[in-house]
């Protein structure tokens, strides 16, 4: 159901147009509207923050396949209380989404629930097998414009130009997006390699795993043309490779997701499997180089890398625990807390890698704004004072957090989706 509301003297922050102000904003017909519409249910929003619904680029839903770990309603919900209007739903499903049939059943199961827009990312090699090349055709006709075979990297150099040949045939634009850990160098690693690794006797997957790939990818981009997009970037030397093949016209953006920006591979001295996901956490030193990438744009977006497993996967030994952390129902309030908040990231900036920027790299018009008259209603309203513990139980299937137990502050309040609460008061509607 549309609603008639008015959010009254609410704080309005709009990276598209450049807005930091305090007004009423009204909603009627599933749109922003110009003035208050009558009989409208109003909300006293002062002291809260209204802008574009969030955007993700990086969502496993896991379902056809896992739907014990998480579904399309479930991780939507989720993203939905996490104040996203709209998520892109990685491949590495099983059977994997690499034919038209499996996009459109996923966007059918996301339009029943109604909690979020989902945009299916097709594989781009067929079965994830990094072999063949997967129907992109089909796909792009079925609506696909992100390809990836996130979990892994493209193997070959060859394959990957192969990839970008192809997507540039297209006509529409394409975005192919990369898991930047080469292979032969991860095999059996278990975190970052480095000090403490070794103090901790595990495995390590080194920073140059990541930076080989990134580089590959740059070269090949530079050459060839086509759009590259760079997945949860971990290492500051990727950072400067970015920087640098960016300066030179590459036509390439970069993701980094809110537990790179904060944790470390300290974080594992206590073996917590929550912290366990590829690439791993870093040094300090990377994890301030992907905080000052992503305050000087040369990283565009901050996405989740929402990852939900089971409770009796993730409860086991180190080694044998699958990496990943859910990320949905946490991003915005500990890019608050942890960036905003300390004077790291301008709120404006945050704002801008969590939506607009996401969206345009999806090449959707419906979602990251503008919020002006006439656009559809796709919003968040957030407190920014809020605090709150991460607990479960969470809106998601899964509890496998990175910041159990954490206090953070921001909590979202309100979430609308073409002008309907999907969450209200702080909870799911759906
Ligand atoms: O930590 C991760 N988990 N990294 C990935 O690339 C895949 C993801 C998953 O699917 O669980």
């Amino acid at each position: 159901m549309t609603e008639r509301v008015v959010f009254e003297q609410v704080r309005v922050i709009d990276p598209v147009t450049g807005t930091d102000e305090v007004r009423d904003v009204a909603v009627a017909d599933g749109v922003l509207a110009a003035e208050t519409p009558s009989g409208a249910e109003r909300i006293d929003a002062r002291s809260l923050v209204l802008t574009a619904g969030l955007v993700d680029l990086h969502t496993h839903l896991r379902e056809p396949g896992d739907e014990h770990k998480e579904t399309v309603a479930s991780g939507t919900r989720a993203a939905a209380a996490g104040g996203y209007t709209a998520v892109a739903a990685m491949a590495n499903t099983d059977p994997p989404t690499d034919n038209a049939a499996i996009v459109q059943a996923v966007r059918d199961l996301a339009a029943a629930a109604g909690s979020c827009d989902v945009f299916p990312i097709g594989a781009i090699t067929r079965g994830l097998d990094g072999e063949a090349l997967a129907e992109m055709g089909e796909m792009v006709d079925a609506g696909v414009r992100i390809f990836s075979d996130d979990g892994r990297s493209v193997p070959t150099a060859r394959l990957l130009r192969n990839a970008l040949q192809y997507a540039k045939a297209f006509p529409v634009e394409v975005v192919l997006a990369e898991h930047a850990e080469d292979a032969s160098l991860v095999e059996g690693g278990q975190m970052h390699e480095g000090a403490r690794s070794a103090s901790l006797g595990l495995a390590g997957r080194p920073a140059e795993a990541e930076e080989v790939i990134v580089a590959r990818d740059l070269a090949i981009t530079r050459s060839c043309g086509g759009r590259l997009h760079l997945c949860h970037l971990s290492s500051a030397r990727s950072v400067e490779l970015v920087r640098r093949a960016k300066a030179e016209g590459v036509r390439v953006t970069a993701e980094v997701t809110p537990h790179h920006l904060v944790g470390t591979d300290d974080d594992l001295v206590t073996y917590d499997t929550m912290k366990k996901m590829n690439p791993p956490l870093r040094t300090a030193e990377d994890r301030d180089a992907l905080r000052a990438g992503l305050a000087d744009g040369t990283i565009d977006v901050i996405a989740t890398d929402h990852a939900p497993h089971a409770v009796e996967d993730k409860d086991r030994e180190f080694d044998l625990a699958p990496p990943g952390t859910i990320g949905l129902e946490t991003a915005l309030a500990v890019v608050m807390t942890h960036l905003v908040e300390p004077g790291l990231l301008p709120l404006m900036r945050a704002i801008e890698a969590l939506t607009s920027g996401p969206a345009r790299i999806l090449g959707t018009a419906d979602h990251g704004g503008p919020l002006e008259p006439g656009r559809p209603a796709n919003l968040v309203v957030f407190d920014p004072a809020a605090e709150w513990t991460v607990e479960a139980p969470f809106a998601s299937k899964a509890r496998n957090s990175a910041f159990l137990g954490e206090r953070l502050r921001g909590r979202v309040r309100f979430t609308m989706l073409r002008g309907a609460f999907t969450v209200a008061d702080g909870k799911p509607t759906r």
